[in-house]
């Protein structure tokens, strides 16, 4: 039999396993409906199976792993995280609630003790929306609440979501996917995931629980210069693309540090037409801006729109952007808070209470059904990078924790 602790071990050895299936060769990537997802999916479908669940890919590439209970008339609760990564990312971000959860169910099938809920255990596809850039587009898809506008989005090679969600499920035409659960069937979501900020290290605890999720905004900027002769175009009379975009990320990054509780980001830059020896012409960057309040990150947005405008007006340029993302932040639900506080506070006395910064599918499943969120501590904070850790005594808590509050929860 084996006892929490192999089930920990087994847990960090399924980590490693999963952060070698990649679409870049010697570092951890995988982006949504890419080859690498493909074959991590099986993989954690076997794992699944070998459990007794029920496997299914759905037609947005989210793994679904269906626990039955023989009780009568039993709902579902959902469980899990997703598998999707961002470039050269750590081992732990989203396959960690996936595997802890499937420990969670062995933990508690070897020990006798019946559920009298189904348990979906879910990989979803799109936590990151590194692909088009918008996050949630597998949850999006389970939950029903997907847009038309979702599927025009674009992928760096020009591939809209709609054709690729036809490749993948091998269709000419695909439509707007209805909801997989009706609210009344569910019980709630529950995902346990690495903190990916410093607090509990600091505090000393392993596990936390969180309150809510910040809102969030993904933008695109668009910067329309001329193009010019590096050599010959004077220097007053250019009308430089990328040194517009410069001082928008200087303002993004102003943005957050004089407003309090804001992040502002921008990650992505594509510079045209990208030769050292012509003036640069075109320039697409993102803008990634959240704060726990909608209304203030909204204000940010407008008030880096303003700056835009006044860049534009000063250096001759054309500015303009579009949203990708909108999304509320959202309140975690208080019945499961106190349950996966009750749980975490067998291993551990005081459990802080976060606010997460980071996005996660629970955003989009608190349309359908109450969610709640487990962290756990992460090595000096420290996320989307590759030298991402969690100690295996923390992974052995949050099983303990999940273990804990689904007995109660039963
Ligand atoms: C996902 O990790 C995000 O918050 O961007
Ligand atoms: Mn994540
Ligand atoms: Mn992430």
């Amino acid at each position: 039999m084996a006892t929490d602790l192999l089930l920990a071990e087994r847990t960090l050895d399924r980590l490693m396993e999963l952060a070698a299936i990649t679409d870049e060769p010697g570092v951890t990537t995988r982006s949504f409906l890419s080859p690498a997802m493909a074959q991590a999916n099986r993989l954690v479908g076997r794992w699944m199976k070998a459990l007794g669940g029920a496997v299914e890919i759905d037609g947005w590439g989210n793994l679904i792993g269906h626990f039955a209970s023989q009780a009568p008339d039993a709902k579902t609760l959902l469980l899990g995280s997703h598998l999707d990564t961002v470039p050269n990312a750590g081992k732990f971000d989203g396959p960690l609630g996936v595997l802890v959860a499937l420990a969670a169910l062995e933990s508690l099938a070897e020990r006798g003790i019946p559920m009298p809920f189904h348990v979906d255990v879910l990989g979803f596809s799109d936590e990151e929306g590194t692909r088009f850039h918008s996050a949630y587009l597998g949850s999006a898809a389970l939950a029903g609440v997907l847009t038309e506008a979702d599927l025009e989005l674009r992928d760096a090679r020009g591939l809209t979501v709609r054709e690729t969600v036809a490749e993948f499920q091998g269709v000419k035409k695909i439509d707007l996917p209805a909801p997989r659960y009706l609210r009344e069937q569910l019980l709630g979501y529950i995902e346990v995931h690495l903190e990916q900020g410093p607090v509990l290290q600091e505090k000393d605890c392993a596990l936390g629980i969180v309150d809510a999720i910040a809102a969030q905004t993904r933008l695109v900027y668009l910067i329309q210069g001329r193009a010019g002769h590096a050599g010959t175009t004077p220097m007053l009379r250019r009308r430089d693309a990328l040194a517009g975009a410069a001082e928008m990320v200087l303002a993004v990054e102003q943005m957050g540090l004089q407003m309090p509780g804001l992040v502002s980001t921008v990650g992505q830059l594509q510079v045209e037409p990208g030769a050292s020896n012509v003036i640069p012409t075109r320039v697409r960057f993102s803008v990634d801006i959240r704060h726990a309040e909608r209304r203030l990150a909204d204000d940010a947005c407008v008030r880096l729109a303003a700056q835009a405008e006044r860049i534009a007006a000063h250096r001759q340029l054309l500015i303009s952007h579009e949203t990708v993302q909108h999304t509320p932040g959202i309140r975690c639900d208080p019945r499961l808070i106190a349950g996966l506080e009750a749980a975490a506070k067998t291993t551990q006395d005081v459990v802080p209470h976060l606010i997460s910064g980071a996005g996660h599918d629970g955003v989009i499943l608190s349309q359908i059904t109450p969610i709640g969120m487990l962290f756990v501590r992460c090595r000096d904070g420290l996320s989307h990078h590759p030298e991402e850790h969690v100690k295996l005594a923390d992974i052995g808590a949050a099983l303990s924790a999940l273990t804990r509050f689904l007995e109660k929860f039963a």
